[in-house]
């Protein structure tokens, strides 16, 4: 029984860690003992040597990496600064870069450190305070974090020639919309985009066509552009909660698009229920000031081929109950397995 035990500890322990971080991040105690050619202060294990742990364990600053580490684990210390030189043996190597949870700030960002790194595929900053994005040359990155900082603006061009950068997450700082005119224009392959916890007056302009995922739930959006959603056809999920919705801001037919899959206007003004396409399966409308049911909302016109796809409706806390919905409902959204008035 004692080894199953500990295995199972070992799982619960490694699930938190994949919650916490959102990367896969194997505990050092998992992989034995530390191979020669390693920074003393940090782990990097014999059989996994392209690898060095230096996480969790109180550092000032960012240790000097030797030659031969790809993935390098910075992730809850206490690093305020990088001094210029602790990749250098590592510059056209490291792919992985995790600074996460520490206190660094763009003044203690010497230049001849991550301005250097021409390979890196992964960088991750999120809980810094930083008020600039620190983005490496590397034209193979491809996915970029840097949640929980204090970033105002992106500004235009910095992730021109990131052809390979699928995605960015931004959420909680303090971006505003001038502050991401074209921000994230040029990545031609960008598929995740998370806006969240902003400032944002509107959703972000000039994104690419590829786009399939865009979060932007609690910002100040009072209004969506028509046909914002005509340039993104492929668009999957949509999040729009905790913003500022009204009736008025959502041009007619704004969200009747076939590729959209779920749509989240939950915690908006919204007093009727947009126009979706039949393609629809998940829309969020709870928290808004509905007070009516409009079937053509789902269905302008309903047969055996035209029908909604909806499965899950939120309408709980509106001014609507299940006796507003006309009894043609059953046949319109005739998938929905879970409509929810409160
Ligand atoms: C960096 O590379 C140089 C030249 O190859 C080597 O002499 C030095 O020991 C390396 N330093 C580390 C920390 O790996
Ligand atoms: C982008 O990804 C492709 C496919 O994995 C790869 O062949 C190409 O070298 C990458 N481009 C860069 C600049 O890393
Ligand atoms: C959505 O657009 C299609 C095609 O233009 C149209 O036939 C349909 O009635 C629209 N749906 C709604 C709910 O407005
Ligand atoms: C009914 O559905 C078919 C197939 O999806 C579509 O081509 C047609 O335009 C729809 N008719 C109406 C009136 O919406
Ligand atoms: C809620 O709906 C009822 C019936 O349609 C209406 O009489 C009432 O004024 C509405 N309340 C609010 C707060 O909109």
């Amino acid at each position: 029984m004692f080894p199953l035990h500990v295995t199972l500890l070992v799982l619960l322990a490694n699930i938190a860690r994949c919650q916490d971080y959102d990367y896969d991040y194997q505990p050092f105690s998992m992989l034995g003992p530390s191979g020669p050619n390693c920074n003393k202060e940090c782990d990097c294990p014999i059989s996994f040597p392209s690898a060095m742990y230096c996480d969790s364990r109180k550092l000032k600053f960012v240790p000097i990496v030797p030659t031969g580490i790809k993935y390098l684990y910075l992730q809850n210390n206490l690093i305020e600064e990088i001094k210029a030189g602790v990749f250098d043996n590592v510059t056209d190597t490291l792919r992985w870069l995790v600074l996460d949870n520490n206190q660094i700030t763009n003044a203690k960002i010497e230049k001849g450190t991550i301005d250097k790194l021409t390979a890196l595929e992964k960088l991750f900053f999120s809980f810094n305070q930083i008020t600039e994005a620190v983005i490496p040359p590397s034209k193979s990155l491809e996915e970029l974090k840097m949640t929980n900082n204090k970033l105002s603006k992106f500004p235009s061009g910095l992730l021109n020639d990131k052809e390979n950068l699928t995605s960015v997450s931004l959420q909680h700082n303090e971006l505003t919309s001038e502050g991401i005119a074209d921000a994230f224009k040029g990545p031609k392959k960008l598929l995740s985009l998370d806006l969240s916890h902003n400032k944002l007056k509107k959703l972000p302009a000039g994104v690419p066509s590829s786009l399939e995922i865009l979060y932007a739930d609690f910002n100040e959006i009072d209004k969506i552009g028509a046909g914002y959603l005509k340039k993104l056809p492929t668009l999957r999920y949509l999040r729009v909660s905790h913003n500022k919705l009204l009736d008025s801001g959502i041009p007619a037919g704004v969200f009747n698009v076939t590729s959209l899959l779920e749509l989240d206007l939950s915690f908006n003004k919204l007093q009727s229920i947009p126009e979706i396409n039949e393609q629809l399966e998940q829309l969020y409308l709870q928290a808004n000031e509905i007070n009516k049911f409009d079937l053509a909302s789902f269905c302008k016109f309903t047969g055996p081929l035209n029908y909604s796809r909806l499965r899950h409706l939120r309408l709980d806390a509106n001014n609507v109950t299940h006796t507003d919905m006309p009894p043609e409902s059953a046949n319109c959204l005739r998938q929905a397995s879970d409509i929810m008035f409160e």
